[in-house]
């Protein structure tokens, strides 16, 4: 006659091996021992009950150890570096077809890439901020028509999604001021999208994104500027090119420019294709004294523009709508 003592051994056994452990309790073994109990005599059964409850909490105590080992060993061998279809108990179910990164996302790391080279720092750009950042620490006074230029969405809280990366310059500025103070610079870029209420056509989108960049020290100068900016496109673009300038107003800027290069024969340019890729100049004494930088001690340059005008001269893009579109056929090109 088996007893609870005999089975214990074989039922641990069997739990430590199951992928089920579980079913365990369902053995026919402890059906047997529990019909044997009936046909005991009356002074035996209690005793043989209380054997059986002990086994069977021994059992779940052992059940309960099991399905913990298993549970770990489920998440255990997902490998987060492998593709994405390697983890999967049914990869015939998932879409056989990959992505890609977005052109954008792609650019943009290049376009980091070679700032953070130069000694620039790269920060993401807010996508929602407030009066102050967009236009009041930027030297545009209340009221100012400069304002309307921008077509800004607001919230009816009254934040802003910004129109441009420049409002990340008060925190750029503030954030530098002691690196300054202790004698170094201010040398940082800011990327992100930015937003517009625009008719949007082939040239204009609601949203987009620009790069900005901002440099402070004791003696930057617009020469500076200029060799940064080409040193940057000339690496973007792979090759020697001819920029020039010209005036261009923006408050946080004084003065202000717009940077053009020309088109390079390679993408089909002729000579005398100017392009407007960005807008300029030395950082505005508010600007700085906003930040709490003394102007009279410090000084600096600041460039910001669209990113996907880049783009779109780099690959031959005809259409700024492509970008924001989720067209898998453009998207395509560039996977
Ligand atoms: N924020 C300007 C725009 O979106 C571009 C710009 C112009 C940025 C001059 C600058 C600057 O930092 O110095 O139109």
């Amino acid at each position: 006659m088996s007893t609870p003592d005999t089975v214990r051994a074989e039922l641990l056994a069997r739990i430590q091996s199951s992928d089920q452990p579980h079913e365990v309790l369902r053995a026919p073994e402890l059906r047997a021992l529990a019909d044997e109990i009936k046909t005991l005599p009356p002074e035996q059964r209690a005793n043989a009950g209380r054997a059986l409850n002990e086994l069977k909490q021994a059992l779940a105590v052992a059940i309960d150890e099991r399905q913990a080992v298993l549970d770990d060993a489920a998440l255990a061998p997902i490998d987060v570096t492998a593709p994405w279809d390697a983890n999967s108990k049914r990869p015939d179910l998932l879409p056989t077809e990959y992505g890609s990164r977005h052109p954008i996302s792609v650019e943009l790391e290049h376009i980091i890439d070679i700032f953070t080279r130069m000694g620039f720092d790269a920060h993401e750009s807010r996508q929602l901020d407030d009066d102050w950042n967009m236009f009041g620490a930027l030297n545009f006074p209340e009221g100012h028509p400069a304002r309307d230029g921008y077509d800004t969405f607001r919230t009816e809280e009254g934040f802003i999604p910004p129109a441009h990366t420049s409002t990340m310059q008060n925190r750029v500025l503030k954030d530098g001021k002691a690196k300054l103070e202790a004698g170094g610079q201010i040398a940082s870029i800011s990327y992100g999208r930015v937003f517009r209420n625009e008719d949007v056509d082939a040239t204009h989108e609601h949203t987009f994104y620009q790069q900005e960049g901002v440099f402070v020290s004791k003696d930057a100068t617009l020469g500076q500027m200029l060799g940064t900016l080409r040193a940057f496109f000339e690496e973007y673009y792979g090759q020697k090119l001819a920029i020039k300038t010209q005036p261009g107003y923006f408050p946080f800027v004084e003065p202000g420019l717009e940077f053009l290069i020309e088109k390079p024969a390679s993408i089909g340019g002729k000579p005398g294709d100017w392009l407007e890729m960005l807008g300029c100049g030395m950082i505005h004494p508010n600007v700085l004294s906003a930040a709490g930088i003394d102007p009279t001690k410090y000084r600096g340059f600041a460039w910001g523009g669209g990113v996907e005008r880049m783009i779109m001269l780099k690959y031959g893009i005809e259409d700024l709508r492509h970008f924001e579109s989720g067209k898998l056929a453009f998207l395509r090109k560039f996977a």
